[in-house]
């Protein structure tokens, strides 16, 4: 059984004023049965931490460094981010791949020193629409899997996010029946790289342009086990209804 997930990725949105938000989520589901993980940008994560002390809700990174520690200006360790109280960290989002050239080389050594620190890392994966159009897909996400995920993982340290990029932020959606092959497809080389044992408890989630009105509909395609959600995480209002039709799927 693999548990569900609710993850809402904030990119760079969000000010002291925002963790009402969490607040306010954390009220509408005390006890949500499914997991519930928040990324607000770094400078946010040591106070929403705090905040959900004592909450099931999860604090998240949305990116972290592949070393340790050193010259590195501007960027953030792994430790730091679990020192700062995030459990969790986003890698090979479509938006650092494109703006900060992430390769998949980039995004593993990334995955490696999250799971170094003890991070779930959920690692990002989706197909531009020209390589849609070009019937691509497959061989695209297989690719970014093969090059981007550690050799070693286990059940609970990595999650998968397949997020076509032209459906982030866009409100275009794939049909169910694309949803379902690219999910079914990453099953599959998961079972093929780690065995089947891990390969079937690493949770899958959908992402781009997902929303209350057409999150129950995903949700019901087979392999998906959540969703990263970037638009409608960024307020209570709109994430609940996210995380109840997960909570009912
Ligand atoms: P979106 O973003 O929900 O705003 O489409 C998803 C994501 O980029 O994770």
């Amino acid at each position: 059984m693999r548990r569900k997930l609710a993850a809402g990725n904030w990119k760079m949105n969000g000010t002291g004023a925002s963790l009402a938000e969490i607040e306010t989520l954390m009220k509408s589901h005390p006890a949500p049965g499914v997991d519930v993980l928040i990324c607000p940008p770094a400078t946010l994560i040591g106070r929403a931490a705090a905040l959900a002390e004592g909450h099931v809700l999860a604090i998240g990174g949305q990116d972290c460094h592949a070393e340790a520690s050193g010259a590195h200006t501007g960027d953030i360790s792994a430790a730091m981010l679990k020192d700062a109280g995030a459990t969790h960290v986003i890698l090979g989002h479509s938006e650092r791949r494109a703006d900060h050239d992430e390769s998949d080389g980039d995004v593993r050594a990334k995955c490696r020193a999250a799971l170094a620190e003890g991070l779930v890392a959920v690692v990002c994966v989706g197909e531009t629409l020209d390589e849609r159009e070009a019937a691509n897909t497959l061989d695209i996400i297989g690719g970014q899997l093969a090059g981007s995920l550690p050799d070693i993982a286990s059940a609970h340290d990595l999650v998968i996010a397949y997020e076509p990029i032209w459906a982030i932020g866009t409100g275009k959606v794939p049909t169910t029946a694309q949803i379902g092959e690219v999910h079914d497809f990453i099953r599959t080389k998961l079972e093929q790289r780690y065995g089947a044992g891990v390969g079937r408890s690493v949770r899958i989630l959908y992402g781009g342009s997902v929303k209350g009105s057409n999150a129950a509909e995903i949700f019901a395609v087979s392999n998906v086990d959540g969703a990263l959600v970037g638009g409608a995480s960024l307020t209570a209002g709109d994430f609940s209804p996210i995380v109840s039709a997960l909570e009912e799927a």
